[in-house]
Formats: C-alpha cells, structure tokens, sequence
C-alpha cells in the first residue's frame, strides 16, 4: 500500500481543515522530532485558553530509554499504546499544576464543578498541542489508558502535579481515514 502523506500543510492550511483533517496517528517513521519544533508548537499552544487564565498545563518530552521504559511498563492494561508508543520518536506526558485551575485563592472551589476544570484546561490544551503539531506535519494520538502511577514515578512527577495524558508524537507514516462522526442533528440542539 502507498501511503501518501503531504508534510508541508502550514502554507494553505485553513483552521477548519486542521481540525478535519487531523487524525491519531499510531504509526510513525524514525525521523526524530527537532526540539526547537517542538518548542513552536509548545508555543502555538500556549494560545489555548485556560480557567482565569491560570495556564496550569505542563508538557514534559520525553525520548530514548525513558521513553521505552514507559512503553513497557506501563501500559499493561492496553498493549497496544505500548507498541505505539515504543514505535514513536518522541512522548509528551502532559501534566497539570493542581489546586489553581477551578479554585480560589482560599483553597475553595469556584464552582459546583469542583476540581474538575482542572482537567478541562489539560484537555482544551492537549488538543492545542495536536493541532498546532498537525499543522507543523507531525502526527500524534492522545493517550488515557496507561498505568499513572507507575508513569508518575517514571518520570518523578511531583505531589503538586498531576499527570493527565501521554501523546507519543512523531512523523506519520499512516494516513488512517477519519472515523465516522455523528450527524450534527445530534450534536446540537436549539432551545429559547
Ligand atoms: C481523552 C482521550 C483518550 C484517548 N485514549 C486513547 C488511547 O489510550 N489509545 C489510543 O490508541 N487512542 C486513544 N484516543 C484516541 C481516540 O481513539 C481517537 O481520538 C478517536 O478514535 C477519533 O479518531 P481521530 O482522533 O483520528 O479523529 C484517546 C482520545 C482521547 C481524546
């Protein structure tokens, strides 16, 4: 099968193909990430908004044996993200300074949603992250299912962090077809 894969989308790309046309990418080439790319589209992400604008989201790069060690060791309960992330060139463990996102100055929540927000912002920012890393031709898959403790201590997260996803990273060497989505009929109601 030939794989046909157009790197260089930054020229024509409209923010609605972007986020079209990115896919989870689980396959990738060996073609490392150059870290100073990696640094523009930390950046470009860095756009993304966040609870009263407390930008509580970390992303830590991780490559070489650590990365492998966490291939292999944590990802028991989904092989599959093992081999994914063994085959990628680079992982993003993305993390979270906690207690600000949702919370006020007290300790107290700011809302009923309590310390839910948190993740909210980690979210909204690790899809910044695949956009802006989809625009710049590298593929990615946002990943939930691994073992967080054993993760965490991998990578020495401290107490006053969370680690929420893995996202390995890398040059695509698969163009999967777009699952299919719900009709919009679904997605959206109007009420008055
Ligand atoms: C919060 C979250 C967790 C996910 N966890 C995994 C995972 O553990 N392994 C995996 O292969 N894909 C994972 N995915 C990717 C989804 O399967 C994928 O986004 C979905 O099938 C739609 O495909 P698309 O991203 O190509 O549009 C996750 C996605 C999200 C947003």
């Amino acid at each position: 099968m030939i794989v046909k894969i157009n790197l260089d989308r930054s020229v024509l790309m409209t923010a609605k193909d972007c986020i079209r046309e990115r896919r989870s990418i689980r396959k990738f080439t060996d073609r490392p990430v150059d870290h100073a790319l990696l640094s523009e589209i930390v950046e470009t992400a860095s756009y993304a908004p966040s609870w009263k604008h407390t930008q509580i989201t970390r992303y830590i790069a991780v490559e070489g044996d650590l990365k492998d060690k966490i291939a292999a060791e944590c990802t028991q309960a989904y092989p599959k993200n093992g081999e994914i992330i063994a085959n990628a060139p680079l992982l993003i463990a993305v993390t979270y300074i906690k207690g600000r996102s949702g919370f006020e100055r007290d300790g107290s929540f700011s809302t009923a949603k309590g310390a839910s927000w948190q993740m909210y912002d980690a979210g909204v920012a690790s899809q910044s992250f695949c956009l802006a890393a989809y625009e710049k031709g590298l593929g990615s898959v946002i990943m939930g299912i691994f073992d967080e403790a054993k993760a965490a201590s991998l990578l020495n997260i401290p107490e006053e962090r969370e680690l929420v996803a893995l996202i390995p990273v890398g040059y695509p060497d698969e163009a999967p077809s777009a699952p299919r989505r719900k009709p919009v009929e679904e997605l959206l109601t109007f009420q008055s």
